[in-house]
C-alpha cells in the first residue's frame, strides 16, 4: 500500500537580506521530489498557509469541533500520515523557530510512532548541522524519530535552483545518492511502523499524555 508523507517547510521568512528568502522552499521541493518518484504520496506542509495566532492556543487545547478549520485539517494530515521530512534553515545555531511553532500546535499522540527525517540548510557553509542536533531532541520528545542519516545542505542557494532541481553544474547523481540514503531510511521505517502499528496499537501500553503535566513525572518519594 503507497505511503504517505507530509514534508514540513520551515520557513516563513519574507524580509531580505539575507537573500533569498525562503531558500527553504528549494529545499521541500527538493525533497518532495525525490520522496515522490518512489511512488509515496508526498504533501507539502508550508507554515504560510497557517494563520496562527498571536496567543499562542494550541489544537490539542480546543473542545472538539471547536479549533480552526486548518489546524483541525492540518491535525488529519498529521494523524493519517506515515512519516515527515522536517525542513529547517539554521537560525542562530538552532532550528527554525516557523517549524517548532507549527509543531506545538500538535500533540505527539498525532505524530508519534512514525519516524522523521531531519533536513537542514543555510546560506553559508555549514548547512544547518548545529540546527539539527536540536531537531533531534525535539522530533524524539513528539515521539516521531529521526532516522539516522540526515541530509545537511551548505549554500542552498548554489546547489537548488527554485524549482528545487540542481543547479548547472552540481553533481546530480551525488545530491540524489545523497538525498536518496536519508530518504530511503524513512521509508524502511515508515513501512516497518505502519506493518507494527496495524499489529499492535501502540498507545494500548504507551497511551497518550492527556491533560496533567505530572502525567510524565516519576513517582513521587513514599511519605
Ligand atoms: C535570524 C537569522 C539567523 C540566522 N542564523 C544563521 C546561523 O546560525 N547559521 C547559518 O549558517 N545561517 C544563518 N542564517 C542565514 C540563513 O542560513 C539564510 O538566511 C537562509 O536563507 C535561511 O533560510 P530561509 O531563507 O528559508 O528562511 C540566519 C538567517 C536569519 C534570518
Amino acid at each position: 500500500m503507497q505511503l504517505t508523507f507530509l514534508v514540513f517547510l520551515g520557513s516563513a521568512r519574507s524580509s531580505t537580506p539575507p537573500y533569498p528568502a525562503r531558500l527553504g522552499l528549494r529545499v521541500a521541493r527538493a525533497c518532495v521530489a525525490q520522496l515522490g518518484a518512489t511512488g509515496a504520496e508526498v504533501q507539502l506542509v508550508d507554515p504560510l498557509d497557517y494563520e496562527l495566532t498571536p496567543v499562542f492556543k494550541p489544537h490539542f487545547v480546543y473542545p472538539r469541533g471547536e479549533a480552526p478549520a486548518a489546524l483541525d485539517q492540518l491535525a488529519g494530515r498529521i494523524a493519517t500520515a506515515d512519516g515527515y521530512v522536517m525542513v529547517s534553515p539554521e537560525y542562530n545555531h538552532s532550528m527554525s523557530p516557523a517549524l517548532g511553532h507549527l509543531l506545538n500546535h500538535f500533540g505527539s499522540s498525532l505524530i508519534a510512532f512514525k519516524p522523521s527525517a531531519i533536513v537542514t540548510y543555510s546560506a553559508g557553509q555549514w548547512g544547518g548541522t548545529r540546527a539539527a542536533v536540536g531537531m533531534r531532541t525535539f522530533l524524539a520528545e513528539l515521539g516521531c524519530l529521526p532516522v539516522s542519516a540526515m541530509i545537511h545542505i551548505p549554500k542552498a542557494q548554489e546547489v537548488l535552483d527554485e524549482t528545487g532541481s540542481c543547479q548547472a553544474g552540481q553533481d546530480v547523481q551525488a545530491w540524489t545518492g545523497y538525498f536518496g540514503r536519508t530518504l530511503a531510511q524513512l521509508e524502511w521505517w515508515a513501512a516497518a511502523a505502519r506493518d507494527g502499528r496495524a499489529a499492535r496499537d501502540p498507545q494500548a501500553r504507551s497511551p497518550a499524555f492527556r491533560r496533567r503535566v505530572s502525567e510524565r513525572d516519576a513517582p513521587p518519594p513514599p511519605e
